[in-house]
């Protein structure tokens, strides 16, 4: 099984560049156009929120409409750039398969893995879980025994060592260390928010944050700097669950690359 991972598309208005100089909705249509012509095609497509950029109907729309050219189906959760009744109601009962408890809360059974869609949005920057969310949560990971699982939502559990998305963190963060910590079988917990890939052990899962789709955050790790980004070529996961049950994550860079090169003649 195959699934591709975009996050953080960041989609302006028709005609606008996000931020004035960010290209996110030409960025969005050249990656729909690589994930469409992979060798192996993706079973799935999984956007880990922030979909559009000032949280309004038009960009919603005018996202739904470059990702109506994906080829697999599309799930998606919100993030702390959309508006939750905005997103569903552009993308309610397609990409966000349900509602639970006035959250984008859902499951997605496909044949080798369980997908679980997680609201992670509070109102502010970051993110959070609340008592109802962390009482669906732990009956939806009931509902599904041992089943190899994914947990995908927009922000990451824990802070990742830059301060654009650490010093708002994760509010109640404690409700969603002790779910994860009782199921073993949650092989990755998918998010974004913080525009870098980077992977971390968490109450013995790993979470993974996706790169965004052309605005990477300048990385600073003395946490000194204000808050910039690069504009950088867009970019993707592959999560491949191979015949071994191993979640093997790829990062792909969609400007192309140099050759291939034979390593037998080099
Ligand atoms: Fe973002
Ligand atoms: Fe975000």
């Amino acid at each position: 099984m195959l699934i591709a991972h975009i996050s953080d598309t960041h989609i302006s208005a028709r005609g606008q560049k996000t931020y004035g100089i960010a290209p996110m909705a030409e960025n969005l249509a050249r990656c729909i156009e690589h994930i469409n012509t992979q060798s192996l095609k993706p079973d799935l497509v999984l956007l880990s929120g922030d979909v559009t950029h000032d949280a309004s109907h038009q960009e919603a729309v005018h996202a739904a409409e470059i990702l109506a050219a994906l080829e697999c189906p599309l799930y998606l959760v919100p993030g702390n750039h959309d508006d939750r009744d905005v997103i569903w109601d552009v993308f309610g009962g397609s990409a966000c398969p349900s509602k639970a408890d006035g959250f984008i809360n859902y499951v997605v059974e496909t044949g080798a893995l369980r997908l679980i869609g997680l609201d992670s949005c509070s109102g502010r920057s970051g993110g959070m879980i609340c008592e109802r969310r962390a009482a669906w949560l732990r009956g939806a990971l009931a509902q599904g025994g041992l089943k190899p699982t994914l947990i995908f939502m927009h922000h990451p559990p824990l802070k990742c060592g830059v301060q654009e998305t650490d010093i708002d963190g994760f509010a109640n963060v404690e409700m969603l260390q002790g779910i994860v910590a009782d199921y073993p079988n949650i092989e990755r917990i998918l998010c974004g928010h913080i525009h870098l890939l980077t992977h971390s052990r968490w109450q013995g899962t790993l979470v993974t944050t996706a790169p965004s789709m052309g605005m990477q955050l300048a990385l600073d790790l003395n946490q000194t700097a204000a808050s910039q980004f690069h504009l950088s070529s867009p970019a993707y996961l592959l999560h491949h669950w191979t015949a071994d049950k191993s979640l093997i994550s790829h990062s792909i860079s969609v400007d192309g690359l140099i050759g291939p090169y034979d390593f037998r003649q080099y």
